[in-house]
């Protein structure tokens, strides 16, 4: 693997092996791998000769300065499990690479980006934008691969693609679990031995709501979701929502796709989760 910490010369080395043809997949990452972000570099590498994964703890995606400070790094651990995964390529700036100082951004994603999370992390996807376009002119690849997970993300950075006309395909890939059903993050390896057995109402109640899910139930299923996560000790509900997977306003009987996704702090941690109802 070769690993590159400033943007040319990563974009130079890649430009060339894309004129000779050879097909690119990207996978971005803050870093703090897990299996959840190995899965994704799995698929790349199944779908393009070249797999690139970029990991940059992103400052202007936290509004938490102390999320940011605690944010796991472990770059040397990292990079052995990409090298084990078989990536080609990894790309692991500093801020400076990546941010001049007093930079502006915005960009009007609409009103998606203040929902769910964008209501509790305000700016939250001005910052993943910013970042995800910058790395997108870094790294030139025709596929790029984001996980479920953050399916309110994968939602936006569509958007930004589609709207600024990128030449990048989006691949959305499954949510990995623990065995007992926790999807997987970074911020896991905050949580106690309690935290981890309280956190289970998250997955615990996103399956519970997909077996007994019928299009005319919404109110009431979204309602007893909210009841069973607030009788767990330990767990403070942000949001539980049964929403149209396109909008992700409430989901009505007519939405496409809907989508069941919650956020709650575990413990000091925060953490979010979803399941597909129907449709996707
Ligand atoms: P990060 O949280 O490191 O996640 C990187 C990618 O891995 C995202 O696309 C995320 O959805 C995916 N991922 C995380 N946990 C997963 C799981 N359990 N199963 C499958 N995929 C999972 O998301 C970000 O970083 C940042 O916002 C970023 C896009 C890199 C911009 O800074």
């Amino acid at each position: 693997m070769k690993t590159f910490t400033t943007k040319q010369p990563v974009h130079q080395y890649l430009l060339q092996l894309k004129a000779t043809g050879k097909s690119i997949g990207f996978v971005a990452t803050m870093g703090a791998l897990h299996q959840g972000h190995l899965s994704l570099i799995q698929l790349a590498k199944q779908q393009n000769d070249i797999v690139v994964c970029s990991i940059f703890v992103n400052p202007t995606q936290f509004n938490d300065p102390k999320d940011l400070e605690k944010y796991p790094r472990t770059l040397d651990a990292d990079s052995r499990l990409l090298e084990g995964a078989g990536c080609d390529v990894l790309f692991a700036p500093g801020v400076n690479q990546m941010y001049d100082d007093n930079e502006q951004w915005h960009l009007n994603i609409g009103e998606t980006e203040h929902l769910l999370e964008g209501e509790f992390r305000p700016g939250h996807y001005q910052g993943v934008t910013q970042v995800v376009y910058k790395l997108f002119n870094i790294i030139p690849a025709g596929r790029a691969y984001f996980g479920q997970k953050d399916y309110q993300q994968f939602l936006i950075i569509s958007k930004m693609v589609q709207m600024l006309k990128l030449p990048v395909e989006l691949v959305m890939c499954p949510i990995m679990r623990e065995p007992g059903g926790l999807a997987m993050s970074s911020r896991n390896v905050h949580l106690s031995a309690d935290d981890r057995q309280h956190a289970l109402v998250l997955s615990g109640t996103l399956n519970h709501i997909k077996d007994k899910f019928t299009p005319d139930n919404i109110a009431a299923l979204k309602q007893e979701a909210a009841q069973l996560i607030n009788a767990e000790p330990g767990v403070a509900l942000e949001y539980f929502e049964i929403a149209d997977g396109e909008t992700l306003h409430e989901a009505t009987p007519q939405s496409k796709t809907i989508v069941a996704l919650v956020a709650a702090k575990v413990g000091n941690t925060r953490l979010i989760d979803n399941v597909v109802l129907a449709g996707g």
